[in-house]
């Protein structure tokens, strides 16, 4: 117990830092079921590609001078009389939907790379004096600067991850303007860094609200299985506020018949432990959610959380303790409704149902967090989880900045999916170019999250290569599979290395006592373009490719489970080839129409026949 407090002090210290470095606050838990004020809706919006409203001639940030003056646009100032000099007017500008990117909603901005501002009037009145207010964004991407009333609340990098501020003392009853400065410029020390195979979309691309709570109120928790025991409830939680200390939390899961106190310690925090006999554990055959309420003398909350242990054992991969083969599927966050950047729950189950009726029992969200539906919806239809960081192919490994906001962006998408149970794999990164830098990176960035989360596994996408000299014997040879729980690679053998013929050739020799999985392989086919199994692009390459492929795979004793890569075609700016692919990366096994090409049936089949439970031979 006292190495548990420890613990948590220490983690609380950490995260502070980091949320410091980033001018963010702490992530509030569960907000997703909190009441709340949606800013969802039309924003004036300026385009500032020279970042005129927030460098001076003398490129200095007004933000940092005593008086910015009204050239600063987040003083959304107004001409005042006839001699004033304003040289915008946010209310007089066309208005852009919040949330959504700019790419598919502007023309003029389908291409564009830069900095937009943003513009949102509202009246707000608290229902309790001494309540306090945040303001919440579900993800902005890339580097977002936030303003109320004139005054900076903060920043944040990083496009798939939420973050609030608080918003008490400057919130007014009438006429509030919250300005938010979107830049969306790629940059070497990024995160990602300056290339990706997905559309770079800018824009406040998630969901925007008001959260109002008590003086005091439940910050932070995290409820779930002891791995090692799935008798016991365990976890930690937190209380901001005046109040927080030795204050009186009680937590109760009704149809457990557990009600248990606890109390807080000085710093407003305590461990979770309790027991119970009776549980019914979250399974894919029966995804169960437990409510769990959280009550203190000013606050409640209630969240919908199912228990069950992910482990591993050798090369087994273990849910609830029995072996499980993940039948799976990459999926990009784009909206098979409006082809822009994902983010509603529509999109959501549109693209599980599509999984589902893929035959998948598990999901490869890549590269990057996608929107909180996604996972809520996992939980709910028993659907297990990969979530990546954007550590995407060659980042700064040596650039200590590049490597807090790797962090910083890990920590966000723990501290938002903790809670839930279709979560199961933490990923860190994906095709990365191994190097004493980034042996560093990547194993740092895994100790960070074994100790923020100890109940999943933790992955990456690495890269095969020859064993021994020999190209028709492939293997894993990077120091980072030694640091994963699951080792887990991209393999592209019919596409970019050969053709599909070349699969029969091939043969493994992976030499490690542990789950392995293939988290990407595939072809790109137009849809509705039929002819020879051996013409790329035609739609029966690709499903001989499928096919060929799972042939060459089902070699691999160690083999748990797999994502092709990808379920549906999606926008890349590399991806330029006329009248194939046209912008769009055509790996997908259904069309950005929707409409399935003939792979998408070449792998239902093959998941219709293969048990969840590990029956066959893998
Ligand atoms: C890579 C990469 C993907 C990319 C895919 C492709 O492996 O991880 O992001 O889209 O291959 O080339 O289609």
């Amino acid at each position: 117990m006292m190495h548990m407090k420890l613990r948590t002090f220490l983690f609380i210290i950490l995260i502070s830092c980091t949320h410091f470095l980033f001018g963010q606050e702490q992530l509030m838990t569960n907000v997703y079921n909190r009441e709340t004020t949606s800013l969802n809706g039309y924003w004036n919006y300026i385009i500032d590609p020279y970042e005129n409203g927030f460098y001076n001639y003398r490129y200095e940030p007004f933000e940092n001078q005593e008086n910015p003056g009204k050239g600063a646009f987040f003083t959304n100032s107004k001409r005042e009389s006839k001699s004033d000099l304003v040289e915008y007017d946010f209310d007089k500008m066309d208005s852009i939907l919040v949330p959504g990117d700019w790419n598919t909603q502007k023309e003029n901005l389908f291409y564009y790379e830069g900095t937009v501002w943003f513009k949102k009037s509202f009246n707000y009145s608290k229902s309790k004096n001494t309540n306090r207010v945040f303001v919440y964004f579900e993800a902005s991407n890339y580097e977002t600067d936030v303003y109320l009333n004139g005054k900076k609340l903060g920043k944040h990098i990083g496009g798939f991850t939420p973050f609030n501020f608080e918003i008490t003392n400057l919130l007014k009853e009438k006429d509030n303007f919250l300005i938010v400065k979107v830049d969306n410029k790629r940059k070497k020390d990024a995160v990602p860094t300056l290339n990706t195979d997905w559309w770079n979309y800018g824009g406040i691309t998630r969901d925007v609200k008001l959260i109002e709570t008590s003086e005091t109120f439940v910050e932070d928790y995290f409820i779930q299985l002891d791995p090692n025991n799935n008798n016991r409830i365990m976890g930690e939680l937190t209380l901001n506020g005046e109040s927080k200390k030795q204050e009186k939390v009680q937590i109760s899961i009704p149809e457990l018949n557990i009600v248990k106190d606890f109390e807080t310690d000085k710093n407003g925090s305590f461990s979770i432990d309790i027991n119970s006999k009776n549980i019914k554990y979250w399974s894919l055959e029966d995804p169960y959610l437990y409510n769990v309420i959280i009550k203190t003398e000013e606050d409640k909350i209630t969240d919908q959380i199912g228990f069950r242990t992910i482990t591993t054992k050798g090369s087994q991969i273990l849910l609830n303790e029995k072996s499980v083969f993940l039948k799976g599927i990459s999926i990009h966050e784009e909206s098979p409704i409006n082809k822009g950047r994902g983010h509603s729950i529509e999109d959501a189950k549109q693209l599980l149902e599509w999984a589902q009726d893929l035959g998948c029992n598990y999901v490869r969200l890549a590269h990057y967090p996608h929107n909180e539906h996604m996972v809520r919806l996992a939980d709910k239809m028993g659907i297990l989880v990969w979530e990546e960081n954007p550590v995407y192919w060659t980042i700064s490994w040596d650039n200590e900045q590049t490597y807090l906001n790797a962090k910083n962006q890990l920590s966000e998408v723990i501290d938002r999916d903790k809670n839930r149970a279709s979560v199961i794999i933490w990923s860190m990164a994906n095709e990365t170019p191994t190097s004493d830098a980034r042996n560093a990176f990547l194993t740092k960035l895994s100790t960070f999250t074994r100790q923020k989360d100890p109940t999943r596994l933790i992955s990456a996408a690495l890269e095969q290569s020859d064993y021994q000299g020999n190209p028709l014997v492939r293997t894993i040879d990077d120091p980072f599979a030694e640091v994963v729980d699951i080792l887990s690679f991209n393999q592209y053998i019919g596409w970019y290395d050969g053709g599909v013929e070349k699969c029969k050739t091939i043969s493994w020799n992976i030499e490690y006592d542990k789950p392995v999985m293939i988290s990407e392989f595939g072809a790109g086919a137009k849809y509705g373009l039929h002819g020879e199994k051996d013409t790329r692009w035609n739609e029966e390459y690709q499903e001989y490719l499928y096919e060929e492929t799972l042939k060459m795979i089902d070699q691999i004793d160690q083999l748990k489970g797999f994502s092709p890569w990808i379920l549906v075609d999606f926008r890349s700016p590399r991806r330029v080839l006329p009248e194939i692919q046209d912008g769009w990366n055509r790996k997908g096994l259904i069309s950005e129409d929707g409409k399935k090409k003939k792979a998408f049936f070449t792998l239902k089949n093959y998941y219709e026949n293969k048990t969840s439970s590990n029956q066959n031979k893998h």
